[in-house]
């Protein structure tokens, strides 16, 4: 190979890494934008929703629309005086789901509601307790819900992307489960 032929396919890796770094400097950039543009709207939600339901609903539809790869939104409620104790389908946005009543010992979601615990499953398919919703799904995070420091119920969001969650989705969607348990405190 002459010297020239090398040095300029040096060159051109070259560029295709600063390329490919700046892209993904960008990509990054616009999701903190959406995170922050979707933290404002919840909290002028927050503010403006007159009951805990209007807030459940507003917030399946804000991170919905405003988050990419937050595909299916969707709270599950503790049904009350249920034995065995069950996850309720609430509010929702997304496709429909044939999952309207999962139990404690049932999925992601019943794993999250018996633990207490934000469980983030980056390939689903890889996760034996998974209950298939949709084909498409590929990731999903589950946050429980406190009341009185007792679980309530979970925002669950799917994602058609695998490993969507990472760090600020985490604290976003706690966030949004926060707020959720501070106004049933108050119910
Ligand atoms: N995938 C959940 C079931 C609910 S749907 O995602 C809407 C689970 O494994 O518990």
């Amino acid at each position: 190979m002459s010297v020239c032929v090398q040095r300029h396919e040096e060159l051109a890796t070259a560029w295709f890494t600063i390329a490919f770094r700046v892209k993904l400097r960008v990509m990054a950039e616009l999701k903190a934008t959406k995170t922050e543009e979707a933290r404002r709207a919840i909290e002028r939600l927050n503010a403006n929703a007159r009951t805990t339901d209007q807030l459940m609903e507003g917030i399946c539809q804000l991170l919905n629309e405003h988050m990419l790869k937050y595909n299916w939104v969707g709270f599950y409620m503790l049904e009350e005086g249920a034995n065995p104790p069950a996850l309720l389908l609430g509010r929702y946005q997304g496709a429909m789901t044939p999952h309207t009543r999962i139990f404690l010992n049932q999925g992601i979601c019943g794993a999250a509601a018996s633990s207490g615990k934000t469980i983030v499953v980056d390939d689903v398919k890889k996760d034996s307790r998974y209950l298939a919703c949709s084909l498409e799904t590929k990731s999903e995070i589950v946050v429980p819900v406190f009341v009185h420091g007792k679980v309530a119920g979970e925002l669950d969001i799917d994602s058609h992307f695998a490993a969507a969650f990472g760090e600020e989705d985490r604290k976003l969607v706690e966030h949004c489960a926060q707020l959720v348990g501070k106004r049933m405190e108050k119910d």
